[in-house]
């Protein structure tokens, strides 16, 4: 049989994966290297495992033992998951920007979690390291892993991801791009890949608003400002962060790291997190000058659904003022209107009265109504209309409403561009909105308005 023992023999080995359609004006090769899967769908796995198992051989970490982090989600997984089959126990500290799902996932595992605010510097009580740092004081038994500085997280990187990519691309690689979090990645992956060939450039992917690029550039310590960017970047210099192996740090725009992170899904059905959009947004700059001789490495730092809740839904996109307005769908203004409380749809029937459907207009206090057969669009009515047929002829009251209706309006389905939505808008008052060929709803002149 084969077969693995534990989940653990499963941490590492993660495949290189070609790009193919970012590649148009590009001639240098790129791969992602697909730490996304890992068994916790990180590249945090990797340290989460060998920072127990370094902690064991010192003595330091004792069975029954609880083990402490600060963390921006990953790392607490790759400890949980080694931790629920070595038996510790876990407590994580974690801001208020984690996402849910990253909190969800470690109370999944048996971790306890404590939230700290984001506003808190590294420098305050408050702040979810020091924290931490209190917790395992408080705490007998436990060991704070302290990836910011713990050798063992560069370590696991020199270790395995080093060789793997060495291996992988049969020692061709010439650029390998990763994020700044604590730094293990880049610093341990770099310092592997450094000694097999000096010439292979690291190139760092940092936030706007991380201190990383101006301290290497001029030795400056400035503030940090916030970004929404989970996991990487810092306000603080971790000593996991070895900047003589890396030989530049580009900076990357939030708008630009999601925006990369949602098209790598689109495109190469590579669903990943922010950083992952970061990382692909240098290596496409760094690429972009290179020539066919030139392969690129770029970290997938974890798995989208971490972030299903934040960017890769449009509504939380469009919330931060991240959508591009010329990508903005049918769909995404639907869901806008649909958050100001009106049932989706207010419609009338071709057999039903005229004093029926008129009654509806008033009670949602609504001045058109699409007429459906069996959700299909086959006419209007406007208030207007009705009211001036029902006084020039009281009669009307009782006539059918497929006797008297206007024209059916367009239908469109919401993945179209909004652009196209208003085509439509500019010879018909309404469109129905349509989600995989079933109408769901109705958006007026009006509700675009309202939107823009
Ligand atoms: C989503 C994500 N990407 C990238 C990183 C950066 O990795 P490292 O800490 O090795 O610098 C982290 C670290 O927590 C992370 O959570």
């Amino acid at each position: 049989m084969k077969v693995v023992n534990s989940i653990l023999e499963l941490f590492g080995k993660t495949p290189l994966v070609k790009l193919n359609h970012f590649k148009k004006d590009i001639k240098a090769s790129i791969f992602a290297k697909m730490e996304s899967m890992n068994p916790g769908a990180s590249v945090k796995d990797r340290i989460g495992l060998a920072m127990i198992e370094d902690a064991e051989k010192r003595g330091i970490l004792k069975p029954g033992g609880t083990i402490i982090e600060a963390t921006s989600g990953n790392t607490g997984i790759g400890l949980a998951l080694t931790a629920a089959i070595k038996g510790y126990k876990c407590i994580f500290t974690m801001t208020e920007k984690v996402s849910v799902e990253k909190r969800r996932y470690l109370q999944a595992l048996g971790a306890d979690v404590v939230i700290c605010p984001m506003t808190a510097k590294h420098d305050t009580p408050e702040n979810y390291v020091n924290v931490a740092k209190r917790i395992n004081a408080e705490t007998p038994n436990s060991l704070f892993m302290y990836q910011y500085n713990n050798p063992s997280n560069p370590d696991a990187h020199y270790h395995t991801t080093g060789p793997e990519l060495w291996e992988q691309t049969q020692g061709k690689i010439t650029h390998f791009i990763g994020s700044l979090g604590t730094g293990g990645t880049v610093s341990g992956t770099g310092r592997f890949l450094k000694e097999k060939n000096p010439n292979v450039k690291i190139i760092a992917a940092d936030p706007y608003g991380s201190i990383f690029k101006t301290y290497k550039e001029s030795g400056i310590m400035t503030e940090g400002t916030p970004y929404l960017v989970e996991g990487i970047g810092q306000d603080m210099l971790p000593e996991n962060v070895h900047f003589k192996y890396i030989d530049e740090i580009i900076n990357v725009t939030d708008k630009e790291s999601f925006h990369m992170s949602r098209r790598l899904s689109k495109e190469e059905g590579i669903f990943c997190g922010g950083s992952t959009g970061t990382n692909l947004a240098v290596a496409l700059k760094v690429a972009k000058d290179l020539d066919e001789n030139a392969v690129v490495v770029f970290v997938v730092c974890d798995t989208g659904e971490r972030y299903l809740s934040k960017h890769h839904s449009d509504e939380w996109m469009r919330e931060k003022r991240l959508l591009e307005k010329d990508k903005t769908t049918i769909g995404v203004v639907f869901q806008t209107k649909l958050s100001g409380g009106l049932p989706n749809m207010i419609s009338a029937a071709p057999n039903e009265t005229i004093g029926d459907a008129l009654g509806r207009l008033e009670q949602y206090n609504v001045s058109q109504i699409p007429v459906l057969d069996e959700n299909h669009s086959i006419g209007s009515l406007t208030e207007a209309d009705l009211m001036s047929m029902i006084i020039s002829d009281p009669a009307t009251i009782d006539k059918k409403v497929s006797e008297v209706m206007g024209a059916a309006y367009p239908v469109v389905d919401e993945s179209e561009d909004i652009k196209y939505g208003i085509q439509n808008l500019k010879s018909s008052p309404a469109i129905l909105v349509s989600q995989y060929g079933r109408i769901i709803g109705i958006l007026t002149r009006y509700d675009v308005l309202d939107f823009v």
